[in-house]
């Protein structure tokens, strides 16, 4: 027998949603390579490809220390043929090949910097592609029609672009919960999506919102929507109704995994807080370029933010699906229906046995009906 003890062994469950995935990410050399290939996969509509490379990052996520040699890799789940290569590469050479050829094609750079607009999709970008357009210059002088949001996503690209703050996550969660207290008292606000994980930045702020008595949710999204126009803070919204029926035996099944709440895509417009003021003071003081000068005087940018109204009933299922990770939430389904028979969704959770819905006021309820151990949502960044 060969003694291992030199290099650590890891024993790691084989679902992301059996794991605790905090932000402490002791692979990130192994994790950044492993998630670029699967965003050129996700950009390219290889859904399957983009999935295996996303498990394998998380997995590498969840170990409790840095990987040194593949032979710690033995029996580990969620590890292909083709990530085993990525990692091997990057541990013996501190780079993939395929990982620096893929980042220097012209392809994916198009498609980075054309999905990077909001409202262009990997569809979209691809047919650009093939008409000759690989960027922004190139888009403005095409004469191609870009629907509206796409006319916001390339007006407000730079900002867009720019990480959002926690503190601006925070600066606009007040002018929500101002929005809803000023068109139905008693409304609830809550900050979801990757924020909620303890995210320092994110590329947008997502919120849910409910009311404690079912029924007074209802319409409360083009109230709200039209509160913030009224005071000058959106730059773009599209906003969605609710498609999500009620039966008389409970909530209908959900025909995909898209949730049909009502709700909000928009771009908020925010005012810069002291600090970023101050930052652009020192900005101007400094520049010497009439571009960065100009630009320091923008007193406000734009955050896209995700706006969403739940019933309170369904509550519990909105803020597990739209904390997040993606590859959590995904987990989390394949999860319940292959291993539980159950059907997860962010509106309800259904026993395929029983033949009924799992009715749950909190996520600690839910996780327990799915037969996992709870795992709070700063340990849900798979
Ligand atoms: N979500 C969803 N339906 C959508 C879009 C998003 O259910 N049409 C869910 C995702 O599954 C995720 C959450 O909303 O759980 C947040 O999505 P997103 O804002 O895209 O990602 P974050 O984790 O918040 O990451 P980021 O910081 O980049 O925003
Ligand atoms: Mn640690
Ligand atoms: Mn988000
Ligand atoms: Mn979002």
């Amino acid at each position: 027998q060969i003694s291992e003890a030199e290099v650590a062994l890891f024993s790691v469950s084989s679902y992301a949603c059996q794991r605790r995935t905090t932000l402490d990410n002791h692979n990130s050399n192994l994790t950044d390579a492993l998630s670029l290939l699967a965003e050129n996969a996700e950009l390219n509509n290889e859904d399957g490809r983009g999935v295996a490379f996303r498990r394998a990052a998380a997995l590498l996520k969840a170990l409790p220390t840095q990987v040194i040699s593949m032979s710690q890799l033995r029996g580990l789940p969620c590890l292909g043929e083709h990530s085993l290569r990525v990692i091997k590469d990057v541990l013996e050479n501190g780079v993939s090949s395929e990982v620096e050829s893929t980042k220097q094609s012209k392809r994916y750079k198009a498609l980075k910097i054309l999905t990077g607009i909001f409202g262009v999709g990997a569809k979209t970008a691809d047919r650009w592609i093939r008409a000759g357009i690989y960027n922004l210059e190139q888009l403005r002088h095409s004469g191609q029609t870009l629907n509206r949001a796409q006319k916001a996503g390339l007006e407000h690209y730079d900002d867009l672009n720019e990480p959002v703050t926690k503190a601006e996550a925070d600066a606009i969660g007040e002018i929500v919960q101002k929005a809803v207290d000023s068109v139905l008292t008693g409304s609830q606000v809550a900050l979801s999506g990757g924020f909620r994980r303890g995210k320092l930045t994110g590329h947008d702020v997502d919120f849910l919102i409910t009311h404690p008595e079912e029924g007074k949710e209802v319409g409360l999204m083009p109230k709200v929507v039209a509160w913030l126009e009224s005071q000058g803070f959106l730059l773009y919204q599209k906003t969605t109704r609710n498609s999500y029926l009620e039966s008389k035996d409970g909530p209908a099944r959900p025909a995909s995994n898209m949730d049909r709440f009502e709700r909000c895509f928009s771009i908020f417009k925010l005012t810069k807080g002291k600090e970023q003021e101050n930052t652009d003071q020192q900005l101007r003081e400094l520049s010497k370029n009439y571009q960065m000068e100009a630009a320091s005087h923008k007193i406000w940018r734009a955050v896209r933010v995700d706006l969403v109204v739940s019933p309170i009933s369904q509550f519990a299922f909105a803020v597990l699906g739209w904390t997040g990770s993606k590859l959590f939430e995904r987990e989390l389904r394949r999860w319940a229906g292959h291993e539980k028979n159950m059907s997860l969704s962010s509106h309800a959770l259904f026993d395929n046995t029983q033949n009924k819905y799992l009715r749950a006021t909190s996520e600690e309820e839910i996780f327990a009906y799915l037969g996992l151990e709870y795992i709070p949502p700063s340990e849900r960044n798979a």
